[in-house]
């Protein structure tokens, strides 16, 4: 075992979250939790995504976004951009990291990102070049890593596969993502390996969704690997439009729980994120999602 000593959270909350809520979230309210997030000690924030608002509505506002955020110093703010057009329009509200966002299954690719997993290395090329030549950090995901919605058990060949062809490209850090939350630990483990095969272990993370209650299996066994940077979701807020029934990613309240009662530190303050959870679950009506937020909540309440 190789734990690391420190973990860098990303909070996806107000992109991987906000993509799937129903109703309208307002830009303001979207601004207000990240400010609270960087306020509770979030070194690295994913905001928002410039892609098509025909495919995601909710993600419309990128730009108004972007702009109403005060940026703290020491903080990195990430957005998502499919194709050239997607960083062409991110690229004015100067992100500090971009996402490119590829998938391990052909079905997954073409009803995410409306193109096979060939042509995706073909957009992404002159996104991660032009990314790269403003000194913008790009960052990498493999959807689908141990499961598709669509094609079921995917195979860790496919993430070397997909790890390849974007260490090809210029991509310079690779999230190992499971979209449905579908994986346990002895999968999830052998898709990490498989990323880390051309990725080093200083620039690959975790991305896990918790449908099936593993996620937090899964972020233990990739620290065991000594894996230190992994995607989380405040409130457990999210899922994928086109990963139907897949719920949000796990909550960085349980991670920060994990991390701290392991001894590991986050630069994170849990009360100060309990709150920032419970911000945007009030607004959207109902209890966070996240164990950990709902046992402190409770005991504040005694
Ligand atoms: P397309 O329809 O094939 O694109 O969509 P197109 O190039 O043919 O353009 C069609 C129209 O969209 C045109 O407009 C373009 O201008 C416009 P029209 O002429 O019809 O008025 N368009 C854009 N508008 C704004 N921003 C853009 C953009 N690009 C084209 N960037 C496309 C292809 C990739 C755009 C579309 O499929 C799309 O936007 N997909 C995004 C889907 C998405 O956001 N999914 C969720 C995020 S990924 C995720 O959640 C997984 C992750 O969390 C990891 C994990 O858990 O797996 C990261
Ligand atoms: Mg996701």
């Amino acid at each position: 075992m190789k734990l690391p000593s420190k973990v860098k959270l990303v909070d996806v909350g107000p992109r991987d979250g906000l993509q799937n809520e129903k109703g309208a979230v307002p830009a303001a309210v979207k601004i207000e939790l990240v400010h609270r997030l960087q306020d509770a000690g979030l070194t690295e924030i994913e905001v928002t995504s410039f892609v098509s608002p025909k495919w995601v509505p909710q993600m419309a506002d990128a730009a108004e976004v972007m702009a109403g955020i005060q940026r703290k110093p020491g903080v990195r703010y990430s957005v998502l951009t499919p194709n050239m057009k997607g960083f062409e329009a991110a690229v004015l509200s100067k992100p500090d990291e971009i996402v490119v966002f590829a998938a391990a299954s052909e079905a997954f690719s073409q009803r995410n990102i409306n193109c096979s997993i060939a042509e995706s290395i073909e957009r992404f090329r002159p996104v991660v070049e032009a990314a790269r030549a403003s000194n913008i950090h790009v960052r990498g995901a493999i959807s689908c890593a141990v499961g598709c919605p669509y094609e079921g058990e995917v195979a860790p060949e496919r993430v070397e596969l997909v790890a390849r062809l974007l260490k090809g490209i210029g991509v310079q850090h690779m999230g190992v993502a499971d979209t449905i939350g579908v994986g346990t630990p002895v999968k999830v483990q052998r898709a990490m390996e498989a990323a880390l095969q051309h990725y080093a272990l200083d620039h690959v993370s975790g991305h896990f969704h918790d449908t099936y209650g593993q996620a937090l299996a899964n972020t233990l066994v990739c620290l065991e690997m000594g894996v230190w940077q992994f995607d989380t979701s405040s409130a457990g807020l999210g899922g994928c439009p086109y990963a139907k029934g897949a719920t949000g990613n796990v909550a960085t309240e349980d991670v920060v729980y994990l991390l701290h009662g392991m001894g590991i530190e986050t630069g994170i303050d849990l009360d100060k994120l309990i709150d920032a959870g419970k911000f945007i679950s009030d607004f959207l009506e109902r209890k966070p999602n996240s164990r950990a937020a709902t046992a402190l909540l409770n005991k504040r309440a005694d």
